[in-house]
């Protein structure tokens, strides 16, 4: 057991991390779960906390580039070019890893998940520390990735010595995944960094994998990832409103956009009063998290966004919520 402290003091957080303790860290896109990526004990630390089966790989966290190529066997060009324009940012590449990187960090994987985050507090920290930071995101195994400190207090208060503490995230979503596949830009997970941003980028077909229940190349692909407690529903069609009533649920509604028409509920959260997808993806897993322990609630439906720029990330992750509910 840990008192678990949460201050921006970056030297703190870089002498338990220098002891292989875990520290969680702020990120543009969400907290991450850090500890030393060179260290097996370390990073055996951070599945334990977390518990996270060992076959779920990590992201190896870096300052820039050149810490990047330092880990890797090759840096081929596409992905060398989308490093180049996003990083620091909400973009994670697969690459072969070195044999520095210990195969607990990429499950055996030939590959590791590398990415530089923007945030200048952990920007400040990997400039101080002689060694890359792994880091999932600092929730328990499967539930809802947190974006404040407290967030991360809530259920880690007692694992962790320090959070370290940056606000709130920025972009609220977990990065974009991606990786070549025979001459194709594969997207292993959709998140923070937008297609249309790659599309602009690369000359090269681009494919969105489907995530899969069963055999995932990328366990985010798991469908149930990222789920809250409670069933979650994807906007039921107007018939189906008066069912919830009869059957004595209490819904909390999640909306993207204020309507005029809505079903009878308890609770409503509204992602963005304008319909901006950046504010709906930044205030996401907060409404989530807070309709989840909302006492008077005991199911969510969620409406989907249009399906463009950071839409189709919100989208999958409510999908991925709502085939929990199903399962
Ligand atoms: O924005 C983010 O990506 C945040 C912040 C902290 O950087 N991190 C994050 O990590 O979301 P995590 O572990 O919750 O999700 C990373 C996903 C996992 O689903 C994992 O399966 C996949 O990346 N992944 C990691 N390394 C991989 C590898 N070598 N090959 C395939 N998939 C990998
Ligand atoms: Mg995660």
């Amino acid at each position: 057991m840990f008192r678990t402290d949460i201050g921006t003091d970056v030297e703190q957080a870089a002498r338990w991390l220098e002891l292989g303790q875990c520290v969680a860290i702020p990120t543009e896109t969400v907290y991450g779960l850090a500890a030393n990526a060179l260290d097996p004990v370390a990073v055996a630390r951070i599945f334990e906390t977390k518990n996270r089966p060992a076959f779920d790989p990590l992201i190896v966290h870096v300052l820039d580039f050149a810490a990047a190529e330092a880990l890797v066997e090759e840096f081929p060009d596409p992905l060398r070019q989308l490093a180049v324009r996003f990083w620091p940012g909400p973009l994670t590449i697969l690459l072969t890893k070195r044999v520095i990187i210990p195969d607990l960090v990429t499950a055996g994987l030939p590959r590791v998940a590398i990415r530089a985050p923007a945030h200048s507090l952990t920007r400040q920290l990997l400039m101080r520390l002689p060694f890359p930071l792994a880091a999932p995101s600092a929730n328990p195994f499967g539930y809802i990735s947190p974006t404040t400190p407290q967030h991360v207090y809530d259920q880690l208060q007692g694992k962790i010595p320090y959070i370290l503490d940056g606000g709130p995230c920025a972009v609220g979503m977990e990065s974009t995944i991606v990786g070549l596949e025979n001459g194709s830009l594969i997207v292993y997970r959709l998140g923070g960094l937008p297609i249309e941003a790659l599309e602009t980028s690369v000359n090269m077909r681009i494919v969105v994998q489907k995530h899969s229940s069963s055999r995932p190349t990328a366990p985010g692909m798991l469908t149930t990832h990222y789920a809250p407690r409670k069933p979650l529903l994807l906007w039921p069609s107007a018939e189906d409103w008066p069912k919830a009533a009869s059957e004595g649920q209490r819904v909390g509604l999640l909306l993207f956009y204020p309507r005029k028409s809505l079903p009878p509920h308890n609770q409503s959260i509204v992602l963005s009063q304008t319909g901006d997808l950046k504010e709906a993806a930044r205030n996401l897993f907060s409404a989530l998290r807070s309709l989840d322990s909302a006492s008077d609630v005991d199911v969510i439906w969620a409406e989907e966004c249009p399906a463009v720029g950071l839409g189709r990330a919100i989208n999958d992750r409510l999908r991925r919520a709502a085939a929990k509910a199903s399962e």
